[in-house]
Parts: C-alpha cells; sequence; structure tokens
C-alpha cells in the first residue's frame, strides 16, 4: 500500500511474518539507528543482526518525554550520526512517535522507518505522520508531522502483545469499525474477526483520512470518537487508551452494537465512570465552550458535528 501526502509518499507493507526476513527491508549502505521498546527487542531483537547500533527505551507512556527524546540526541551525536543515517522504530506508539519526533528534529531532519509492534501503533499511531512527546503530565504537547520512508507490518507480533493491549488495541479496531465499515463489528460479535485482515483494512482507513485531511483540520478528528469522555476516563481511571476509547465511544453515542461489539472482546460495562467532567473541560479540543463531537448516525457512518462542553455536565 501507498500513502500519498504534501511532500511524502510512505510505504505500507502488511505482512504476516515478516518480521524474520525484516532486514531484507534495509538497504546495506545505509547506516541505521535501531530505537527499540526493551520488552518487544528482547522477544525479537535476534531478527536485526545486521543493525550495530541500537537505543533501547522502557516500556510504557513515561519514556515518551522530551529528556529521553535529548538522551537519544545526545546518544547519536556522540556516537556521530550523519545526516544521511536513518532511525528504525521498533515498538509500539510510544517507541514510534518518539523515534519519529527524534528523527524529525535531528540535524534539521532524518529518514525513519517504523516498524509498530501494537496494534495500536499499526491500525492508528504510525500511520499520518504524528510525532511526538508528552509534557508537564500532559500527552503530546511537543511535535509535529513527519512521515517515515517505510511502515512495516507484522501482525504476527500480536501473539507475545500482553492481554490488556489487546484488549486496548480491539479499543481502537471497534473505532474504525463504528466510523467507516460496520462490517468490522458484525465479524467481531459473530466471533469470525480476522486480526490480519482486519489490521489491513483499518489501516486503508487510516490512510484514506490522513490523505484526505493530512493535518487534522477537517475529517481526521472523525478519528477522536469516544476521545471526548475516554480521555477523561484515561486520566481519572489510568485504563489503557484503547479501553478507555471504547467506554467513551458508547457513552458518547449510546449505541448499543458499539456496546455489544465490545462487550464479545472482553469489555464489562457493570463499571460506573463518575466525576468525568472536570477532565473533560481540560480537554485540549474545547474552543471556549464548543468543542467538535462524532455526530455516529448508524454504525459505519459518521459526521462532525459542533457541539457544547456542557452536555457532558452529568459525566
Ligand atoms: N490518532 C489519531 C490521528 O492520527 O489523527
Amino acid at each position: 500500500m501507498r500513502a500519498n501526502y504534501q511532500n511524502k509518499t510512505v510505504e505500507i507493507i502488511v505482512r504476516d511474518d515478516c518480521i524474520k526476513s525484516i532486514t531484507s527491508y534495509f538497504n546495506e549502505n545505509i547506516r541505521y539507528l535501531l530505537i527499540a521498546d526493551e520488552r518487544v527487542h528482547s522477544l525479537y531483537g535476534q531478527y536485526f543482526p545486521t543493525i550495530e547500533d541500537f537505543y533501547l527505551v522502557k516500556p510504557g507512556e513515561g519514556s515518551k518525554t522530551i529528556e529521553e527524546a535529548l538522551k537519544i540526541i545526545k546518544f547519536m551525536l556522540d556516537n556521530n550520526f550523519q545526516k544521511e543515517d536513518q532511525i528504525i522504530a521498533f515498538g509500539g506508539g510510544v517507541v514510534g512517535d518518539l523515534a519519529g519526533f527524534v528523527a524529525s528534529v535531528y540535524k534539521r531532519g532524518i529518514k525513519y522507518i517504523n516498524i509498530p509492534t501494537t496494534i495500536i501503533a499499526q491500525v492508528d499511531s504510525s500511520i499520518g505522520g504524528k510525532v511526538g512527546v508528552n509534557f508537564e503530565g500532559y500527552k503530546n504537547q511537543i511535535g509535529t508531522f513527519y512521515h517515515p520512508e517505510m511502515i512495516i507490518v507484522d501482525p504476527s507480533l500480536l501473539k507475545t502483545l500482553p492481554e490488556q493491549e489487546i484488549l486496548s488495541g480491539f479499543g481502537e479496531i471497534v473505532k474504525y469499525g463504528a466510523l467507516f465499515d460496520r462490517q468490522i463489528c458484525t465479524d467481531i460479535m459473530k466471533e469470525r474477526f480476522d486480526i490480519s485482515r482486519g489490521i489491513y483494512r483499518c489501516i486503508e482507513f487510516k490512510i484514506k483520512i490522513t490523505e484526505i485531511d493530512e493535518f487534522d483540520t477537517g475529517k481526521r478528528q472523525l478519528l477522536n470518537f469516544g476521545h471526548t469522555i475516554g480521555h477523561a476516563i484515561e486520566a481519572k481511571y489510568k485504563l489503557a487508551h484503547g479501553i478507555a476509547i471504547g467506554y467513551g465511544m458508547y457513552l458518547e453515542s449510546k449505541n448499543e452494537e458499539i456496546k455489544k461489539t465490545l462487550e464479545a472482546i472482553g469489555f464489562n460495562f457493570n463499571i460506573e465512570f463518575k466525576g468525568l467532567y472536570p477532565y473533560i473541560a481540560k480537554d485540549k479540543k474545547i474552543h471556549g465552550n464548543k468543542i467538535t463531537l462524532i455526530d455516529l448516525k448508524e454504525l459505519g457512518r459518521a459526521d462532525l458535528r459542533e457541539g457544547y462542553i456542557n452536555e457532558f455536565i452529568h459525566q
């Protein structure tokens, strides 16, 4: 697949088990720095025998900081990385966003390849060029748009994902189903969802929406479905991102089919989330008292609508 953006065409490869021949995608005349999640590297590091330089990052959101970015930049300067050298990001969204951010600023920008290893990173965060770090407790406050040269997706890597990460990833997959393709939800409900094909389908949607609206000023905001309440749940109840978004999608839309789809993958709707309004009111997408919301007309068909923050006063 190819994603065509204003100043860049990104090649996106989706292939089961391609990790085993991953070095065939690299150019032997290029020096690469492999920036990898520690856990993922301990499981799959042996597939990168030709890469001599690597920098390991601790798993989790705690690594997505400007301090970590500066440490990587210092490492690269100390090890004499040049403008023509490239970065390979190997991990989930944290590693992709962090390594992509470093690539975007190191010597005013060097090329990078992204190899996402979680569902969320494979279907969402690796595509569309958003890179950056968190700052002072707030997500993605420092960042830019910077596309990789290539995104290599191997769904077989998901076999070693921790259970909570799988549930969280399915939250994002249901989001694509709810917004663009009810078949995804139907297949999940009927337990005939094929993860590799499903990932491919979600990537097609992500490419389409980010090609139409690369800089997130219009239709791309549809991808914020569930995020107004979801981010509040994530902040208050410390749930994984996709899980919080799953609950957020139901609470924002009250769509019973979304609820059933999420229940089919293990969401528990006996939990009651309370006191969310103060968190919702801090949403960075609010302008004055207005906020862009998602109007889910039916499963698979959605539009943007202008809403008001006080719609959430009782949450
Ligand atoms: N993750 C939402 C976006 O890429 O716009």
